[in-house]
């Protein structure tokens, strides 16, 4: 008995953030973002809004799709690198909102790619015997940011989205999950402080390592090679060709990117899902976010095969085939 996807939710907070104001905060245009990200606007949590608050609103969403009750739950997993607090997990918080008391509730932390590895965690205990798994993908990337950092402040945004995880009924479901990663890669993306490593410290915020920072030119190289790599390593292990794949659901870090990689696997673009015109890049939140979009939009049928696909820090990618 595989998992299939009962449900889908996501939520972004109000704030917009657009190219216009970045131009007012740092040295770039309008011009140079959309033209090297595809990325126009992004969205920021209000002052006191935390990735529990985004994530339990995209859970709430995504229950009542699937027409299943919180108290139904078996487990909750959120994929977060922004999560509350370091103790408890943000998990936790997100299972006494939904008031989702039989759950158990963990974070899982591999950045961009948390969604798809929770997915694929999710499915391995629906085939265990779990009834109902919760995955979240709720991120604040805001907090991470160097407002003062043009290479890196362009490309992050804040949000949530969520799937409810239910046995499968005949051949639906997910048909595959391929989790990878490279810890030889870990300095390609990372916020050096605010760990066991460099605790918080006067020192460490004087220095901004609290901040995102990433080697961007390397890690677009990376991100290319092995977002085709894992896609054609995720159709070979289902027998199936680029042909059969109805939609195609990428992290949504940087069009040229996308562009790439379905240019070389020679996918129409007609197939897949873009939002981080209007989200940016929401790491953990980005796939479950464009996905529920794609399916509240009429885009995904029953019987569609779609591919969701992630990279990022770590380095991890990861990928999962899933019959609608
Ligand atoms: O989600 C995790 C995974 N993350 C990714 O996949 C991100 C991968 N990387 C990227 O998306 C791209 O590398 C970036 C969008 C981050 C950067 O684009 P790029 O085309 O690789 O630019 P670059 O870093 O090679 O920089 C080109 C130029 C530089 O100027 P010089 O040295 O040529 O004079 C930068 O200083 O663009 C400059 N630049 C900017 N100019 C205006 C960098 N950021 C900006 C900016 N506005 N915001």
């Amino acid at each position: 008995m595989r998992a299939c996807i009962a449900g889908t939710g996501s939520y972004v907070p109000e704030r917009v953030l657009t190219n216009a104001d970045l131009e007012r905060m740092v040295a770039t245009s309008d011009a140079w973002i959309v033209e090297r990200t595809g990325i126009r606007e992004r969205r920021i949590a209000a002052p006191g809004e935390a990735a529990s608050d985004l994530g339990a609103k995209a859970a709430e969403r995504a229950l009542a799709a699937a027409g299943i009750a919180a108290a139904d739950l078996d487990l909750i997993l959120v994929a977060t690198c922004t999560g509350d607090s370091p103790l408890p997990s943000t998990a936790c918080m997100i299972q006494h909102r939904l008031g989702a008391r039989r759950a158990a509730a963990c974070d899982l932390s591999a950045a961009c790619c948390g969604f798809v590895y929770a997915l694929g965690v999710g499915d391995a205990y629906i085939r265990t015997g779990s009834r109902h798994v919760l995955v979240v993908g709720t991120e604040v990337m805001s907090m991470l940011t160097d407002w003062t950092d043009r290479n890196t402040c362009v490309l992050f945004g804040d949000g949530a989205g969520a799937a409810v995880l239910s046995p499968s009924e005949g051949d639906r479901g997910m048909l595959s999950s391929h989790l990878h990663a490279d810890g030889t890669l870990w300095d390609l993306i990372c916020v050096p402080g605010g760990g066991s490593r460099l605790p918080p410290s006067e020192k460490l915020l004087a220095e901004g390592q609290q901040h995102i920072k990433m080697k961007g030119n390397e890690t677009f190289k990376v991100a290319v090679k092995t977002l085709e790599e894992a896609a054609r390593e995720a159709l070979a292990a289902n027998n199936l060709t680029v042909e059969d794949l109805d939609l195609y659901v990428p992290h949504q870090a940087n069009i040229r990117i996308i562009k790439a990689v379905v240019t070389r696997l020679g996918l129409p673009m007609e197939k897949v899902v873009l939002n981080m015109d209007r989200y940016g890049n929401t790491s953990a939140a980005s796939i479950p976010l464009a996905l529920d979009e794609a399916v509240r939009g009429g885009r995904v049928k029953a019987g569609n095969l779609v591919m969701l696909e992630a990279f990022g820090a770590g380095l991890t990618w990861a990928s999962a085939v899933i019959r609608w």
